[in-house]
């Protein structure tokens, strides 16, 4: 069973979502975990996941201890004999399972040997990493050499000049129930750029078939399994096409997707007379770094849970509830605010 925690639902509506408005969902140790959880920039690790989590360690070919989840781990090995066999691509385990601590310590070598805006780039903050549940795995793999000999291709920098290689593995991974989760070009969604050795186990194989066929985000799955039926209207905009705007939907429904019992029922982007400048600067204000250079305006239907959670009314359809996105020059959208504003 999971719970919402009610004071973070009420804070989260307080304080408005671009203030990273997630809301812990406890796991029950008893019913294992939840294989499609999702742990990104705005969801944390659920509550008693730790408690619930069954792992194995295994030690890889460069020595290091490598801890994962009990079924990942399974199907990680069903996966390197099946390429093994016949693609004759040597897998390895580089990390899974990570601590709090752990993550902290990648992000603190990171931000020493890269900078701080690369590091929030590519690792993420401890307490919101997939890797905390164990289902999160990095791989690496080994060369065969012509004398039998083999060379581990292991460094971020290195993998990346074996497309082909890395095109082999994709191809396998859903059969096994994993999925390739930093799609090239969803940094907007993701929050991560490009990473062809991060797969996700969703513990089944028509899950993992159906996102990689659709060719979307695990994100996006989530936000489509709660609001199969959306209404959404982009109207006419001459400031953004219809391609960045769906982008901002993708956002606002990520997030809805968290609102345990709410029914979305649609979506309209407000129009182009409130991209004004006054809005930016309201933005701007409200973020830590006032760097938004554009805003973008949504309005919400939406029905709350029969039973009262948090500080929505039970059982009432909330109209023209706001949603108000920001983006700078280098950023994809980000929801600044929410609410009835
Ligand atoms: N590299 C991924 C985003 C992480 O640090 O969890
Ligand atoms: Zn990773």
């Amino acid at each position: 069973m999971k719970k919402i925690t009610a004071l973070l639902l009420v804070a989260a509506m307080l304080i408005g979502a671009g203030t990273v408005a997630a809301w812990a969902e406890k796991s029950d140790p008893a019913d294992g975990i939840d294989y499609l959880a999702l742990v990104n920039k705005l969801n944390p690790l659920p509550e008693g996941w730790e408690e619930a989590l069954q792992t194995v360690t295994i030690t890889n070919s460069v020595g290091d201890a490598v801890e994962v989840e009990a079924k990942a781990y399974d199907a990680y090995l069903a996966l390197k004999e099946a390429l093994e066999a016949n693609e004759g691509i040597y897998l390895e385990l580089d990390s899974a399972r990570r601590s709090v601590a752990a993550q902290q310590d990648i992000m603190d070598r990171f931000i020493e040997k890269y900078g701080a805006d690369y590091a929030a780039k590519t690792v993420a903050t401890p307490g919101y990493s997939e890797h905390h549940t164990g289902l999160a795995l990095d791989l690496y793999f080994k060369l065969k050499g012509e004398d039998g000999s083999f060379t581990d291709v292991y460094y971020n920098e290195d993998m990346v000049q074996y497309p082909r290689i890395w095109e082999k593995i994709h191809a396998r991974l859903a059969d096994y129930g994993f999925i390739l989760r930093y799609l090239e070009g969803r940094e907007h969604i993701t929050g991560y750029g490009y990473e062809p050795w991060h797969i996700r186990y969703v513990d089944s194989a028509d899950i993992a078939k159906e996102i990689t066929e659709k060719d979307i985000t695990l994100e996006e799955y989530l936000s489509g399994m709660k609001a199969p039926a959306v209404t959404i209207d982009l109207g006419s905009s001459a400031n953004y096409t219809e391609e960045a705007l769906m982008e901002a939907v993708v956002q606002i429904k990520c997030q809805f997707a968290t609102w345990e019992g709410c029914e979305l029922h649609s979506i309209r982007y407000a129009g182009d007379a409130n991209c004004t400048g006054e809005n930016l600067k309201w933005l701007n204000g409200i973020s830590k770094d006032g760097k938004y250079t554009s805003v973008a305006k949504f309005l919400m239907d939406f029905h709350a849970p029969k039973e009262q959670v948090g500080a929505w009314e039970a059982d009432t359809e909330y109209t023209d509830y706001e949603w108000w996105l920001a983006r700078s020059e280098d950023s994809g959208w980000e929801i600044v605010t929410q609410g009835y504003c």
